[in-house]
């Protein structure tokens, strides 16, 4: 069986020049074959809520649904390193309850939990939760657990002053312990220089080709979410297509009498 993917593996990449790839799951079945098709990071985003769940926001979905789909992909995952989003309001309030709540995520199969901006509390809980043993991403840049502050879907890090910002914010994570970042909606050129000027790994999220991976919403890349397409997002097959024709084609046969058919019935 090949080796579980670790922090100590992200960093070893990084330190090698070579790049690592992230994708969300949210399910036991994609997980399975995000694991088998080499994916080095399987995320449970709080994209979920929108993607899989159909809310509006990030900021609607909790603990409890949350922990769910954390445990279907923890099931489904061997190689890949598990990683799951903590919720809107799980990790904000205070650190006890926030550690309990990342405890939770981990009893239940994650091997890791990405956390949301970077602050004073932010920096403190990650030194709570690494010395609790859990890895943490953190994640800056466009963070949509804050749009309604930001104001928006809107680029960060536009101008050098605004860089040099994001700077201080990814390193004081780096300091607290955060075993890697994703940036988020960055102009390429600051990610590179955020990139260039961190020790652990940065992962892109609409933040370019200079970071040291590449993180995508598997939805996207499949084709079959299609409410919404960020700009940076590649898509890859036509998901959506194939279930259309798959359920208009059994729509069809039970209407006509050919499903089932003699092999198919006890
Ligand atoms: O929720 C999510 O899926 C994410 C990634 C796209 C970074 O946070």
């Amino acid at each position: 069986m090949a080796k579980k993917v670790t922090v100590r593996t992200l960093q070893k990449m990084k330190n090698a020049g070579e790049k690592f790839s992230v994708l969300t799951a949210y399910d036991y079945s994609t997980a399975k074959y995000l694991d088998e098709a080499g994916i080095d990071v399987i995320l449970i985003g709080d994209s979920l809520a929108m993607v899989a769940l159909g809310y509006e926001n990030t900021m609607s979905i909790g603990v409890e649904e949350m922990s769910i789909f954390t445990r279907a992909v923890a099931k489904g995952s061997k190689r890949a390193m598990v990683v799951t989003d903590m919720p809107f309001l799980s990790y904000t309030t205070d650190i006890p309850s926030a550690l309990t709540n990342i405890g939770n995520m981990i009893k239940l199969g994650a091997n890791a939990v990405k956390i949301e901006a970077s602050n004073d509390y932010i920096e403190a809980l990650i030194k709570r939760t690494t010395q609790m043993g859990v890895p943490v991403m953190g994640h800056i840049g466009f963070t949509p657990q804050s749009e309604n502050v930001i104001g928006g879907h809107i680029i960060q890090g536009k101008t050098e002053d605004a860089t040099e910002q994001l700077l201080i914010q990814a390193k004081k994570l780096e300091k607290a312990g955060a075993f890697s970042i994703v940036l988020e909606m960055v102009p390429e050129t600051s990610a590179k220089y955020i990139t260039e000027n961190l020790t652990i790994p940065t992962i892109s999220c609409g933040a370019g080709r200079y970071c040291d991976a590449q993180v995508l919403v598997s939805d996207d890349i499949f084709g079959k979410f299609s409410d919404f397409k960020p700009k940076f997002a590649r898509k890859y097959g036509d998901m959506k297509s194939l279930i259309l024709n798959c359920a208009k084609q059994f729509n069809e046969d039970v209407k006509t009498g050919k499903f089932p058919s003699e092999e198919e019935i006890y």
